[in-house]
């Protein structure tokens, strides 16, 4: 008999659903229109795929009282209730490593895309505004500037690779000062962003940085200044971030993620100098496949007896 699985939400590869039904009786709970129903006929499952963002709360990992292995298609680990997983005695496993370069790729591509205006140039053009004779305002380069790091783990290590060969200069607030980094440490969030022209948030997402970007940070980084976050919407302070920009405190900002997804606040869709992309920082067909090969190898590790290969630090 396969073991009985739960997953949240169809992983993008066909390959990767393709092995996932192979080896398991999967509950695909995006399908059921009556999600506590399909819990309850899921109760024999023992495994678990849920997404970064989707995570499992306490709630669900109670809903299933077989669970012993969740494999999660992310990184991030903020929205995995881990003390009630650990007091289960659940496995579970993450894909790190596998995303770095995805993600990073997608910093650098807001960075431009912000700076370089491509989302206002392309609107002004199919909105016809070029072809009826106005010109669209400046962009700024990012070459030379200063990009301060909030979160400086692979991600943002990764971002600050890329962006060094336009020259930037590196500063990084959390984790403590490294060895052997070509940025400099800013003990003082504030601090950094004063000196930034541009913060990008890589740091993860859960209580420890709940709001951490504010409107004093917003301020320090300026009316010239742009923020960017791959990362997670709970470590900027939304309603801060809507006055900071409608007061011209703040220049721009390039969101991949927000606090309330797929909700968005309507202020942010309206503000030309925000670009705003569905959650998408590690959503390349690359990127995807091996984060869901990692899924089903850490299941696959799990149900044969031996350790997950990536396993969450609990
Ligand atoms: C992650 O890896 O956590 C991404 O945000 C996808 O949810």
């Amino acid at each position: 008999m396969k073991p009985e699985i739960v997953v949240l939400s169809r992983l993008g590869p066909p390959e990767v659903m393709e092995a996932l039904e192979a080896s398991y009786q999967l509950h695909c709970l995006w399908e059921a229109s009556d999600w506590r129903a399909a819990l309850m006929a899921a109760s024999s499952a023992r495994g678990l795929v849920t997404t970064g963002s989707l995570g499992a709360d306490a709630a669900l990992i109670d809903a299933l009282p077989a669970l012993e292995v969740i494999s999660i298609n992310g990184v991030g680990l903020d929205a995995v209730d881990l003390p009630a997983a650990k007091a289960r005695g659940i496995a579970i496993g993450y894909t790190p490593g596998v995303l770095t370069e995805g993600v990073a790729d997608m910093a650098v591509a807001l960075i431009l895309a912000a700076s370089r205006k491509l989302v206002q140039g392309d609107r002004f053009v199919r909105d016809g505004t070029w072809a009826g004779g106005e010109k669209l305002a400046l962009g700024w380069s990012i070459r030379g500037k200063v990009v301060g790091f909030l979160g400086f783990g692979r991600i943002g290590r990764e971002v600050a690779r890329l962006l060094s060969v336009f020259g930037i200069s590196a500063l990084y607030h959390e984790p403590e000062a490294l060895e052997g980094v070509a940025a400099d440490y800013c003990s003082d969030l504030a601090a950094m962003a004063e000196a930034s022209d541009v913060v990008v948030v890589c740091c993860a997402g859960g209580a420890a940085t709940r709001n951490l970007v504010d409107a004093s940070v917003l301020k320090a980084l300026g009316s010239k200044g742009l923020l960017v976050n791959i990362a997670r919407g709970s470590v900027v302070c939304e309603p801060d971030l809507i006055a900071a920009l409608q007061a011209g405190h703040l220049g721009g900002a390039a969101l991949d993620v927000f606090a309330d997804e797929p909700q968005i606040p309507a202020a942010l869709q309206v503000m030309e100098n925000v670009v705003l992309t569905p959650h998408i920082a590690s959503g390349t067909a690359e990127t995807r496949l091996a984060m869901g090969r990692l899924v089903v190898e850490n299941l696959a590790a799990y149900f044969s007896g031996k350790p997950l290969l990536t396993p969450a630090p609990m």
